[in-house]
């Protein structure tokens, strides 16, 4: 009876306040009315905007280390914080927050938001951004691999689960936005940042960054992806270079990736890049930014700029004689939001009355900015709970993800006479620069409890084995002061684990391009001396390139490519080393053999002569393996323990009618004695077509687990669209004739099959 009473007394206060929350909509201005549509909301707010608020939503306050925002206590003074956010408010916070534990960095965030929501004048939430190209760059967040390493996987439910966690973790410390993916190729190993790419093809980004942007935007995070357009593949991989490629090459190979985001991820906000296309920057394109981006694909986000960007746009690219003028050529363009701090757009009311834009061009950008406000439902739910951040940050249901994808990722380059599975070795000396640290490439978080190789060797082989460490030489310095110890370690040891290579900001990294890819310092001679004792040597690369290894490859016995793994790359790499974990990552770029060889990539149209072309060394020679230019290792490369066979690949029907699909299947058997998992690539030729194509297309992959001895039957279909070329004018069009499909380990081998299709 007590029980009975007290559930009507609860349902009768439920529906009270439901009343009266039915009221105050009543009461409450018709943007703040979550029963009306999101234009509906827009326009009203909109309507009721001064032109300074206008302008603060495209703008953002920067809080990070040198802000003049800290109380005595080291804490944001919420004083300041007002002072800042005047009646006006403010649009976005640029990576407040990151540098704090989960519980503080959730608590400062609703408390900032309370001023935004409860004291500026219209009440608008404000977005806080981070970074979160491989996992949330905060403090102790769980870092994944690094997303080159995470492309090496080909596993996109993998990385889906990997997004959603990172948007799980993202969420809960109260940020709303990451500027990530980034959806630039690593077309060019000697650009610093290309470890922070998905690799060089466009359609294994594509499906990499769809999943990215779907796993963390369904956790109410918006994505950034970046960097809007070609940022990366200036001349000789510098950074930020005038892309001064044809609108052909720009559709075939970098927007797909974008495009992708939009159509296929819904994506919410992306990054305009720093760099120009044709000479016209990216902040300022309007044709990239407008007419591409909204009209053509149909993006109903906002565009971000790239961190400072409409400075550089006066500054570096000189297209205005102030950066106020700059400012109204980014806004005009499309370019919604200025970050990181109050800069120009704050000032824009200037560019208004001298007619340099119109208030109506700056209501469109703020149009962009407040439909996602909604959309995201900032209005309703601007606080997070105080107590899910802690739960979560670096749970160990994320930690075990981490360490799958790390497994995953590992790419097994060489492994002569199979020294790996190092299993019989009793005696094992690990050295190198990279042995004892963790290293987690670009935009990691700080405060990581990562796993280094060392520790991770020592976590697998416990008392089974003798491991001794020393480091032997530094990454960068010639200093051979350890080499003497090194050998009289590796003399004594049954096998020697080198771990080399670099480290972000050190050997490359963000502003940090390279003109030689060889291992930095002594590292290369510290490989020869080693090698000198006859002992079994594994080379592992921790490193966020390919590394020119002609000097010394010869004279290791095995090498595997680590990248930067992640937080638990550590205990994947020795599961591997010790034969726990069958490797199973394949390249998801091209490996050069000397640097001059730049750029080499999979899909590049053909050279216009037949016949043999030679290429000399410094010494003359010609060291062209074949006749034409040969990677090392080429796309979709990658070593097992076991071995593979492909056989029976049936085509369902040879001449394909205008918009039928390819059906085909393949038998991949598993002929070793260990179970693994294949990577199944199939690649696409047009044989002859007006247009000249890459030779190889990649059209499609699986990833697929395959115990020893038997055979997996893998089923692929691919669309008519598949099939096409851009044409005269850009436009996809399927041309009558011949092709050849590939279904293939790496881009190399594998079988072929041809069709035919019956044209437009
Ligand atoms: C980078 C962006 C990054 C921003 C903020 C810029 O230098 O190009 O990728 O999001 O800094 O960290």
């Amino acid at each position: 009876m007590i029980k009975m009473k007290k559930i009507f007394a609860l349902c009768l206060l439920g529906s009270m306040s439901l009343a009266n929350y039915a009221k105050d909509w009543e009461k409450q201005l018709p943007y703040q009315n979550p029963k009306l549509s999101v234009e509906e909301r827009v326009e009203d707010l909109i309507g009721r905007m001064t032109l300074e608020e206008k302008l603060y939503q495209m703008s953002a306050i920067y809080f990070g280390k040198n802000a003049e925002i800290f109380d005595a206590t080291g804490e944001y003074s919420m004083d300041e914080v007002r002072k800042q956010f005047g009646t006006h408010g403010v649009g976005h916070l640029s990576c407040p927050t990151t540098d704090m534990s989960a519980r503080q960095a959730v608590r400062t965030g609703n408390k900032i938001q309370r001023i935004a929501v409860e004291e500026t004048r219209l009440g608008i939430p404000v977005i806080i951004d981070a970074e979160a190209i491989h996992g949330l760059r905060a403090t102790g967040a769980t870092s994944y691999p690094q997303s080159i390493a995470l492309s090496c996987t080909w596993n996109t439910e993998l990385m889906g689960r990997i997004a959603d966690a990172i948007g799980q973790e993202t969420y809960s410390r109260g940020i709303h936005q990451v500027l990530s993916p980034t959806l630039d190729l690593a077309r060019d190993p000697r650009h610093g940042r290309l470890d922070e790419c998905y690799g060089e093809d466009p359609y294994l980004a594509s499906r990499m960054g769809v999943e990215f942007i779907k796993g963390v935007q369904k956790n109410r995070v918006i994505c950034s992806p970046k960097h809007f357009l070609a940022n990366f593949v200036g001349d000789g991989g510098r950074d930020s270079g005038n892309a001064g490629m044809s609108e052909r090459e720009l559709r075939e190979i970098h927007m797909p990736p974008f495009e992708a985001a939009v159509r296929e991820a819904h994506v919410k906000s992306l990054m305009a890049a720093y760099n120009s296309l044709d000479g016209i920057p990216c902040s300022a394109n309007r044709w990239l930014l407008t007419d591409v981006l909204r009209k053509e694909w149909g993006f109903d986000g906002y565009v971000v700029s790239d961190w400072s960007a409409v400075n550089h746009a006066h500054g570096a690219l000189h297209i205005a004689p102030t950066k106020a003028e700059a400012a109204a050529l980014c806004a005009k363009a499309g370019m919604d939001v200025e970050l990181p701090r109050l800069n120009t757009y704050v000032k824009l009311g200037e560019m208004i009355r001298q007619g340099k834009i119109s208030e109506e061009d700056i209501n469109e950008n703020v149009r962009h900015i407040l439909r996602v406000k909604f959309e995201m439902g900032l209005f309703e739910h601007p606080y997070v709970d105080e107590a899910l951040a802690e739960k979560l940050c670096d749970a160990p249901h994320f930690r075990s993800l981490a360490r799958e994808a790390a497994r995953q990722s590992i790419v097994l380059l060489k492994n002569e006479k199979n020294l790996l599975p190092l299993k019989g070795a009793r005696k094992i000396a690990v050295m190198g620069p990279n042995a004892d640290v963790v290293q987690l490439g670009g935009y990691s978080a700080k405060g990581v409890s990562g796993v280094s190789p060392l520790q991770g060797i020592r976590n697998i082989w416990g008392n089974r084995a003798e491991i001794t460490f020393t480091k032997g030489c530094g990454m960068t310095d010639n200093s051979k002061d350890g080499f003497e110890q090194a050998i009289k370690n590796a003399r004594e040891a049954d096998a020697c684990i080198l771990v080399m290579g670099g480290a972000n900001w050190h050997t490359g990294g963000e502003t940090r391009d390279r003109n030689n890819l060889d291992l930095m310092g002594v590292q290369e001679e510290f490989i020869e001396e080693i090698a000198k004792t006859g002992k079994p040597i594994v080379v592992v690369l921790v490193e966020g390139r390919p590394v020119t290894m002609t000097r010394w490859m010869d004279k290791a016995d095995a090498i595997v490519m680590m990248f930067y793994a992640g937080e638990e790359g550590g205990n994947a790499l020795a599961e591997v080393l010790a034969g726990e974990v069958n490797p199973s990552g394949k390249l998801s770029l091209t490996w050069p053999r000397n640097t001059g060889d730049l750029p080499m990539c999979l899909l590049h149209r053909p050279y216009g002569r037949e016949g043999r072309i030679v290429e000399y060394d410094n010494n003359g020679k010609d060291f062209l393996p074949k006749d034409r230019y040969v990677s090392l290792y080429p796309f979709g490369y990658g070593l097992s323990y076991t071995t593979y066979t492909y056989t029976n690949l049936k085509l369902e029907k040879t001449a394909i009618k205008e918009g039928e699909d390819i059906r085909f299947t393949v038998d991949v058997t598993n002929t070793g004695q260990m179970d693994g998992d294949e990577i199944v690539q199939v690649y696409l030729t047009d044989l002859y077509c007006r247009i000249t194509q890459s030779e190889k297309r990649l059209k499609a992959f699986r990833r697929v687990h395959i115990p020893a001895g038997e055979t997996c039957t893998v089923s692929f279909t691919l669309p008519y669209s598949s099939l096409s070329f851009l044409n005269e004018y850009l436009k996809p069009e399927v041309e009558a004739g011949e092709f050849e499909l590939r279904v293939a380990p790496n881009c190399m081998e594998g079988l072929t099959v041809r069709l035919t299709a019956e044209g437009k």
